[in-house]
């Protein structure tokens, strides 16, 4: 009865909070005042992809109270999120935020894309949704994680997915091939292809085969290596954005009173007693009000990869060197925070074309008579490229470094004669170096292998083909240049520190000239333009790689690695961090080294992975 007594009135609470805070759409939006005023079982810092699964999943047992703090708002529904012909990620990323110069570069600072918006990278990404070769879930489970394995996996990819298989006359015109086993159809993200390829595709596809590429018949299998069709996250009944603040905001909270929410607010540090995570001091980004709010059983950290690490900082965890150059008082010692930065390397090469075919990408771009029709067919039946991310491309070349290059073995050994100590900056802590020198192993191993991707190419069918390097051997760093919360880290890629990265990019780059050699591509005449035709011996292509490299594609990872302290790690294998009690992170952070693919797909996984553990931590329900 008691219990019933105290349900009742947590939830005239609850409905006092919706009157509170002037509902809407979303009743559970909650300000300072509100949470003032409840008790909270988890604070949850940062509404992305990590932030809110875990958010979603423990509130469905009713009895556990969860606020999520969000620094950034919520999307208005703009075609420029929903509408992937319209992409424009620009307004939610946050504006002012660059790195240190990269002297591998242009020795400028660079623009790191994060999205700053309930939904985080969700919100703002170009919808690749995609898993990545079993080896790389697999070596983060030898990297003493046992249930993080690609088949440990599988159920959470599975759980966390809607897949949607193509019209199957339109498939087989595409060549779109898949699995159905590896796919989960009752998730809350939906998966599927945009129903529309522009013709040139298919040279791109005929060009691919005749080299021997071979096609895939699903990159979700755990085999990454190929040629295939992208997957996207995508509604196929609307063609709109599937993205975490659909699938685990509005999905549930109409029946969710547990589950608040608070943008516009920056958290700017973990409040501690003795070793134990109690609460989180945040921010009104308008007011600048600073108030504290208590977690009886855990704070959980999903600010991603570039936050995450700044606000450990800042609350006295972290390499005790910064913490005492900042007199931050000293909570935890942990070396490993804010080490190992990685991130996907791009590179645009751009061409002429004699004879392209009509229409491609980039009359979505520069043809407003196209774009205004294309419009009216998208409005009316939901076709045509307006359901196609805007500037990129469906079909997708991924490759291990042994099929991009006959010289994989000189590439290979020189890496290895490279000391792994001149990568990481001087004074480095040896546990991490300790670390890296893992994970150089796991990867040049791998490198010598099929299974492991290097990168992939794509060619948009416009001007654009873009290679992907994705398996860098250079790590970055985050680290605070303020202890005021809302100024920015000081964030530096490491671009290139290791000139084998440059290696990498190479030999992706020669494998895309013989692809643009091919019959199929040759009729429609292309010219390359940059780097240039003219531009042959591997110093001239890797100078003209520092010049335009961008060294980000929006998937910063693995700044808080997990794996035993011994190695740099920070989290331990059920994401509590090393040493400290009742705080976990769940993020895109934990990664030790940098996913293959786009990374949203799995930080879903990893978000139902974690909130099964957190649940079992505390006997809590499922819905
Ligand atoms: C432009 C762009 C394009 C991308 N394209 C793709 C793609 O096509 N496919 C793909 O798979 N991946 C893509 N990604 C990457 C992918 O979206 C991210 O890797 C993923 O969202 C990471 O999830 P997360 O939970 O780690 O962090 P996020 O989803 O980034 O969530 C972190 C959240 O924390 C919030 N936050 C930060 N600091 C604070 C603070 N102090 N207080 C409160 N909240 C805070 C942020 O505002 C953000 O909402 C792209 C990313 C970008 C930026
Ligand atoms: C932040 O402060 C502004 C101005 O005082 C107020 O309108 C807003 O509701 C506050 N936000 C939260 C989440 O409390
Ligand atoms: C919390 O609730 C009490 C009682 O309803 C109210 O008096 C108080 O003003 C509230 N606190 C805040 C910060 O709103
Ligand atoms: C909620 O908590 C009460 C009291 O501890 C318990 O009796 C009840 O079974 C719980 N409900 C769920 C769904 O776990
Ligand atoms: C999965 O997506 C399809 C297509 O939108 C939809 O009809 C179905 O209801 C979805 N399933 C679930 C469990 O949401
Ligand atoms: C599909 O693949 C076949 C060969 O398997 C190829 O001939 C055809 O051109 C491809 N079509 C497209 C649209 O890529
Ligand atoms: C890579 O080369 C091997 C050996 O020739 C071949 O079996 C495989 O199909 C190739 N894979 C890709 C993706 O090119
Ligand atoms: C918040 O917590 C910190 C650390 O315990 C404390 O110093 C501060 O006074 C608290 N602030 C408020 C408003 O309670
Ligand atoms: C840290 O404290 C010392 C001694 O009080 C002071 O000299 C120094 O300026 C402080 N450093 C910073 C970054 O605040
Ligand atoms: C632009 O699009 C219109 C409408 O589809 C088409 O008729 C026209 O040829 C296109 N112009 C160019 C330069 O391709
Ligand atoms: C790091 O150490 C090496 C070898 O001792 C030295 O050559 C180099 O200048 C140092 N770099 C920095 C940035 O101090
Ligand atoms: C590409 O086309 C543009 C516009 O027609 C022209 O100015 C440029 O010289 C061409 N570049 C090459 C390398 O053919
Ligand atoms: C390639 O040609 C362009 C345009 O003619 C010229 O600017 C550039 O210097 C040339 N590069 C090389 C490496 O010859």
């Amino acid at each position: 009865m008691a219990t019933k007594l105290i349900l009742n009135v947590l939830f005239l609470l609850f409905f006092a909070v919706i009157e509170a805070s002037s509902p809407g759409k979303y009743a559970r939006v909650v300000r300072s005042s509100i949470v003032s005023n409840t008790t909270y079982d988890f604070v949850i810092i940062g509404g992305g992809i990590g932030g809110l699964t875990v958010a979603d999943r423990l509130t469905e047992d009713p009895n556990v109270t969860v606020l999520v703090i969000e620094y950034g708002p919520f999307d208005k529904g703009e075609d420029s999120v929903l509408i992937p012909g319209a992409y424009n990620p620009f307004p939610y990323l946050k504006q002012d935020l660059f790195s240190v110069p990269q002297p591998g570069l242009t020795n400028e600072p660079e623009f790191i894309p994060v999205g700053s918006v309930v939904g985080g990278g969700s919100t703002v990404n170009a919808m690749f949704f995609i898993r990545c070769t079993s080896e790389d879930y697999d070596s983060v489970a030898s990297f003493g994680n046992p249930g993080w394995g690609s088949s440990d996996l599988l159920p959470y990819f599975k759980k966390s997915e809607n897949f949607t298989a193509p019209d199957p006359t339109f498939a087989k015109e595409r060549n779109i091939t898949f699995e159905p086993s590896f796919h989960g159809t009752l998730g809350p993200v939906h998966a599927s292809y945009s129903p529309f390829d522009y013709p040139g595709g298919q040279n791109f596809w005929d060009a691919s085969l005749s080299l021997g590429i071979p096609e895939l018949e699903d990159p979700d299998s755990g085999e990454s290596n190929g040629l295939f069709w992208l997957l996207r996250a995508l509604n196929p009944d609307t063609e709109t954005r599937s993205y975490a603040r659909i699938a685990h905001y509005d999905r549930v909270i109409a029946t969710r009173p547990n589950y608040h929410l608070m943008p516009e607010t920056a958290a700017g540090k973990l409040l501690f007693e003795g070793k134990k995570a109690v609460g989180v001091q945040y921010i009104n980004r308008t007011s600048g009000v600073v108030t504290n709010v208590t977690a009886t059983k855990e704070v959980i950290l999903a600010a991603g990869a570039v936050h995450s690490p700044q606000i450990l900082i800042l609350s006295g965890v972290g390499p005790k060197k910064t913490l005492d150059q900042f007199n931050i008082s000293l909570v935890h010692d942990l070396p490993g925070v804010g080490t190992n930065f990685q991130d996907h390397l791009d590179y645009a090469i751009t061409y002429n074309f004699s004879a392209n075919l009509f229409p491609n990408a980039d009359d979505m771009v520069d043809n407003a008579t196209y774009i205004a029709e294309q419009r009216v067919v998208y409005d009316t039946t939901r076709r045509g490229p307006f359901t196609l991310i805007l500037t990129t491309g469906n079909d997708f070349v991924t490759l291990p470094l042994r099929n991009a290059t006959s010289d994989w073995e000189s590439v290979l050994a020189s890496a290895q004669s490279i000391n792994p100590a001149s990568i990481l900056p001087n004074g480095t802590d040896p546990t991490v170096l300790a670390g890296y020198i893992v994970q150089r192993e796991n990867l040049l191993a791998r490198f010598a292998g099929y299974k492991t991707p290097i990168g992939s190419i794509s060619w948009n069918t416009g001007s654009t083909t873009t290679l992907y390097m994705i398996k860098p051997l250079s790590r970055g760093s985050v680290t605070i240049g303020s202890t005021d919360p809302l100024t920015n880290p000081v964030v530096d890629f490491g671009a290139v520190k290791d000139p084998t990265d440059l290696d990498l990019m190479l030999a992706l780059f020669l494998k895309n000239r013989e692809i643009m050699q091919q019959p199929s591509m040759q009729v429609l005449g292309p010219t390359e333009v940059v780097p240039g035709a003219n531009v042959t011996s591997d110093e001239a292509l890797k100078a003209a790689f520092r010049a335009t490299i961008v060294p980000t594609n929006g998937h910063a990872c693995c700044t808080l690695p997990m794996v035993p302290l011994a190695l740099g790690g920070v989290v331990n294998d059920v994401l509590q961090v090393h040493g400290l009690e009742s705080l976990s992170i769940v993020d895109n952070s934990i990664w030790p080294i940098i996913l293959s693919g786009a990374p949203s797909a799995t930080v879903y996984a990893e978000a139902e992975k974690a909130a099964d553990i957190i649940k079992k931590r505390y006997g809590l329900t499922s819905g």
